[in-house]
């Protein structure tokens, strides 16, 4: 097999971000915006058809040095922007360690992707939940250390003190849209600016804790098909995380505007810019709105593929 390519979906989170990382429950769910990787074997490092270093993309790094490979051209596509908290560098991970394996005639274990992916990540950032490879590699929606029947269980990942207990979950129909504040904001300091706040401060812990038990009250909304519900909840994880510190006013313009035509609407990723999300039955309006101010929406259709490969 000399040339394979695979892609793997980004996600948006309907609530627990941030405190996910300290082993609190957490929902994400597959988004219709996919990475693309196509890779073959080559006498270089080539990355888009030019001769480069693919190591200088840590993520890329990590999982070169999980394969012992011999040099790869690797070709990027991708319909997810940076830093916008959709998991882009997630979905870059997943896809990356799937075509590693693929060509070199690996069936795809969803399990050891998700595994390898996640350790991509927390070697490029230092820190992190196996939130975002994990929902990547399955697809559809995931939660995270939520209660769940036995059949509904994918895997534990452990990290230091942390476990996390993942299990795919019945979405019913609903509509999300999406507002991209156009600003790209990095994970890894976010993540750090709420570590550092939770570590000086009780009060701040006690808003970690608050995120984790309404997730949890989310997650029966979910089972439920309760969409107001879980939309009055997400406007309130969108509260607790701007006590956080990871909001910003285009973040909360965006929220505020899409608010009066949704059920609720929040942050979503790790903030600081990045992507808002609304859960709404009113796309093209919400849509709008957002438009006028400012922001760059995108209706999502769940029920998404995970990683697969697209062909060989
Ligand atoms: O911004 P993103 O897409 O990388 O989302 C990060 C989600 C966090 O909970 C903030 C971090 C994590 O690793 O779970």
């Amino acid at each position: 097999m000399n040339d394979i390519t695979v892609s793997a979906p980004s996600k948006f989170v309907i609530l627990g971000e941030h405190a996910v990382v300290y082993g609190k429950p957490a929902i994400a769910l597959a988004i219709d915006r996919r990475f693309t990787v196509r890779v073959r074997r080559s006498n270089e490092f080539r990355i888009n058809n030019e001769a480069s270093d693919i190591r200088t993309s840590p993520h890329m790094r990590y999982i070169i040095g999980q394969h012992n490979m011999i040099p790869v051209s690797v070709n990027l596509d991708s319909k997810v922007p940076a830093g916008s908290g959709l998991g882009s560098s997630a979905a870059l991970s997943v896809a990356f360690s799937a075509a590693l394996r693929a060509l070199n005639g690996f069936r795809l274990n969803p399990e050891s992707i998700a595994k390898e992916a996640y350790e991509a990540e927390y070697y490029a950032q230092g820190r992190g939940s196996p939130m975002d490879t994990s929902v990547s590699t399955h697809g559809h929606g995931i939660a995270l250390n939520v209660p769940n029947s036995k059949e509904n269980h994918l895997w534990n990942i452990s990290k230091n003190d942390k476990t996390w207990d993942i299990s795919k979950i019945e979405v019913p129909k609903m509509t999300f849209v999406i507002g991209y504040t156009g600003i790209r904001a990095p994970t890894g300091p976010l993540v750090e600016k709420v570590r550092k706040y939770k570590d000086r401060n009780k009060f701040a812990s006690d808003i970690v804790d608050e995120i984790g038990n309404i997730t949890l009250e989310g997650m029966d909304k979910i089972r439920k098909n309760d969409v107001e519900g879980l939309g009055k909840i997400m406007t309130y994880d969108h509260k607790l995380l701007s006590i956080l510190g990871v909001s910003c006013n285009e973040l909360n313009k965006l929220v505020d505007a899409s608010l009066p035509y949704s059920y609720g609407a929040k942050l979503t990723g790790s903030g600081g810019g990045g992507c808002m999300v609304a859960l709404t039955d009113k796309p093209k309006i919400v849509s709008d709105v957002i438009a006028s101010r400012g922001g760059i929406p995108y209706i999502v259709s769940t029920g998404v593929d995970g990683v697969k490969i697209e062909y060989n």
